[in-house]
């Protein structure tokens, strides 16, 4: 395989947006080939993740429509769906074709516009990417599920809602330094302790909110990168793994089997470990979710995630900082743009540009986009060029 490396990297403002689908995809887009110095003329294909524009706003199609309108009418153009992980199953599309040699430069885009529905409505367009026969059509939404795991995780290892408090404590305050973030307010236990009930044990403040936003990776064969502006950002390891969509089926909801497959995978092919690692962007979606995230990717052993929340060792200065943009908690979540994002993130990282959130001396950065509850994980290890 060829190595291959990001030399642009850009993203909107995640939240609720003015601007339209195309437009948050076009802008971010641009953004990405400005940051690399490339001409459109330069991109030979484009992937584009994105989960449900024909639901939210009523445009399939929508991989020509965002190469069109950005100038590269005749080049391959797709779009790759596998629900919240829609962005990083684009960007490992991305960089398949470019590691088996048959593009040089590639375009990936994320984007979601999901404030044009009723909340209700979009709660109903999210369950479509659970076990609708089984599940979704009988009310299982996806705060229920988080909900489930964990009522399921603080049982079996015997802790308080305030593990919960930890995580979304920290990604509000991480966000405070992201000018991308939707939200940029502190929050407290008190504020969470009365805050509405979602779905037991989850309250407002443990959900990811509902939003607008797009993110744009430009990807190069590793040996053309130096003809682009930025330091390359290298593509050292990716996994990825598929799970049942169905709760029912997963013996332990303390975890998910598809996250563990696809950070083994990431790990061997960059031949690195969980040691290794200088931070993680991973899929808090709900609170629960990053505890249990940083317990499948080795950083902690199971049940021990949560008292390693609770003790700051994923706080930016921590043993391993994790979300220091805010995460999906407090960065936003459009979903099909979200695991494009955390990439743009770690590329910010790891060139030194990601200002007021920076974490000193990162070598390697991983991200962590979940599909649905645990039906896709992708895990990306990205490091500094030589
Ligand atoms: N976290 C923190 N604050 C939030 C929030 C969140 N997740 N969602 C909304 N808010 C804030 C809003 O900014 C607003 O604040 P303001 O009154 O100061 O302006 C207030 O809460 C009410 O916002 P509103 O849009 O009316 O909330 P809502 O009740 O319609 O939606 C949820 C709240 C939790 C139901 C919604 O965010 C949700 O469904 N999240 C989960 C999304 C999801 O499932 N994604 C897929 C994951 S797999």
């Amino acid at each position: 395989m060829r190595e291959v490396a990001i030399v642009g990297a850009a993203e909107t403002r995640f939240g609720k947006s003015e601007l339209s689908y195309r437009e948050l995809a076009v802008e971010a887009a641009r953004g990405a080939l400005e940051d690399a110095g490339a001409e459109p003329g330069q991109v030979e294909a484009l992937f584009l993740g994105s989960y449900s524009p024909g639901t939210f706003v009523h445009q399939e199609h929508v991989a020509p429509l965002i190469a069109s309108e950005l100038g590269l009418s005749h080049i391959p153009s797709t779009r790759v769906e596998n629900a919240c992980a829609s962005g990083a199953t684009a960007f490992v599309s991305g960089m398949m074709a470019i590691a088996a040699g048959l593009y040089d430069v590639v375009l990936v885009v994320g984007a979601e516009k999901m404030t044009s529905t009723p909340v209700a409505e979009t709660t109903r367009i999210l369950a479509e990417a659970a076990d609708w026969e089984n599940e979704s059509k009988v009310g299982l939404t996806f705060p229920g599920a988080f909900a489930l795991m964990a009522q399921a995780y603080l049982h079996k290892y015997g802790y308080g809602r305030e593990i919960l408090d930890a995580v979304a404590i920290k990604n509000h305050a991480n966000a405070l330094a992201n000018p991308y973030a939707q939200f940029h307010k502190a929050i407290t236990a008190e504020d969470i302790a009365n805050s509405p009930m979602v779905a037991d044990p989850l309250t407002l403040y443990d959900c990811s909110p509902i939003s607008d936003g797009a993110a744009a990776i430009l990807l190069v064969a590793g040996d053309a990168a130096r003809n682009f502006a930025k330091p390359a950002v290298r593509v050292l390891g990716f996994g990825q793994a598929s799970d049942s969509l169905a709760l029912y089926r997963r013996p332990d909801l303390t975890t998910l089997p598809a996250a563990r497959q696809a950070a083994q995978r990431a790990y061997r092919m960059a031949g690195v470990s969980p040691r290794d690692i200088s931070l993680a962007e991973v899929h808090d979606c709900f609170t629960i979710a990053e505890i249990i995230a940083t317990e499948d990717l080795g950083f902690f052993e199971p049940g021990e995630g949560g008292e390693a929340a609770r003790a700051g060792a994923t706080s930016r200065d921590g043993q391993i900082p994790v979300n220091p943009s805010g995460g999906l908690k407090a960065k936003g979540h459009p979903v099909g743009a979200t695991g494009v994002g955390q990439l743009v993130e770690a590329t910010f990282q790891l060139r030194g540009e990601a200002g007021g959130r920076q974490i000193d001396g990162v070598e390697l950065a991983l991200t962590h986009n979940v599909g649905g509850s645990g039906a896709t994980c992708v895990v990306t290890i990205l490091g500094r060029a030589a």
